[in-house]
Formats: C-alpha cells, sequence, structure tokens
C-alpha cells in the first residue's frame, strides 16, 4: 500500500518527468500488487495520467460470477473520470503474472479496455510492462466503434 501511493505520488508531485515511461510502469507494477485476482491468479495494474498531469492506479478485481472481473485498466480510467478527469497522456500497463513466452500478446489490453481506451483517452501513449515499444490507442484497436 505504501509503495504505491508513494509511487503515484511522486508522480503526481512532478518529482519524475511526465510522462516518464519507468515511473509509469513502476507505478503501474505497484498498483497490480493490490490486485483481486483469486480466481486467475493474473494481477494487473493500471496508471493513467491525466491532461492535467494527475495520476490514477487501478488493479483487476474479480468475482465468483467471473463475467463480472473488471480489468485493471478500466478501474483506472473511472477512477479518473470520476475524479473530474477528462483526456489523458498517457496509460501505463503491468501484468505481474504474464507468460514470457507469450510477449506483447500476454501483456496488451484486452479488447474491452481497448474499446475503453479509444473512447475515453484515444490521444494516450500506452506502455506495456515487458514490451519495449511502446503504442497509441489506435494502433491497438484499429477501425474501433464509435458514434461520434
Ligand atoms: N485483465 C486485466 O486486468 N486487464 C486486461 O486488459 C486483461 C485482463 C484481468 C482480468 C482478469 O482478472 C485477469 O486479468 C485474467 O483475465
Amino acid at each position: 500500500m505504501e509503495e504505491v501511493v508513494r509511487q503515484v505520488t511522486d508522480l503526481s508531485a512532478g518529482k519524475s518527468a511526465l510522462p516518464n515511461r519507468e515511473a509509469l510502469l513502476a507505478a503501474a507494477r505497484a498498483a497490480a500488487r493490490f490486485a483481486y485476482a483469486p480466481y486467475s491468479r493474473f494481477r494487473v495494474g493500471a496508471v493513467v495520467i491525466a491532461d492535467d498531469g494527475r495520476p490514477f492506479s487501478g488493479c483487476n478485481v474479480e468475482n465468483a460470477s467471473y463475467g463480472l472481473c473488471l480489468c485493471a485498466e478500466r478501474n483506472a480510467l473511472a477512477s479518473a473520470i470520476a475524479a473530474g478527469a477528462r483526456g489523458f497522456q498517457a496509460v501505463a500497463v503491468a501484468c505481474l503474472d504474464a507468460d514470457s513466452s507469450l510477449g506483447a500478446n500476454g501483456r496488451a489490453p484486452c479488447g474491452a479496455c481497448r474499446q475503453w481506451l479509444l473512447e475515453l483517452a484515444p490521444d494516450a501513449v500506452v506502455h506495456l510492462d515487458g514490451v519495449e515499444r511502446t503504442y497509441t490507442v489506435r494502433e491497438l484497436l484499429p477501425l474501433g466503434f464509435t458514434l461520434g
């Protein structure tokens, strides 16, 4: 708990350059330690940086009714939106239990989270822990659905 609070607080206070890839990924890894994942044992953490510089973190939260599981990315985005944030510059995701043989496929946001990112954070850069390159949201979701 103290570690993730410190990481996110440091980001917020500008002690880390924003959006600094390594600082964001460290905060995402710290957030993943709060994951409630008794069914999959797959812990995920996410940090989103709003356009105003505020960082918000989230972890996955599972449920015995499996379809109700909430992903870390949507948890972080919902926290940010609920705090009044609009527009995001960066997203970082860490999957602590990813199979190392899967590369980016084992660490990239699921389709539902990509759709949320397209709607809420279309201009954010996306950093994935353990994946060297950085992605745009549109790279992750080409031909994404929109109404407007
Ligand atoms: N999960 C995430 O938190 N984010 C993703 O983008 C992919 C999947 C979570 C959901 C579930 O709790 C666990 O990882 C296994 O699918």
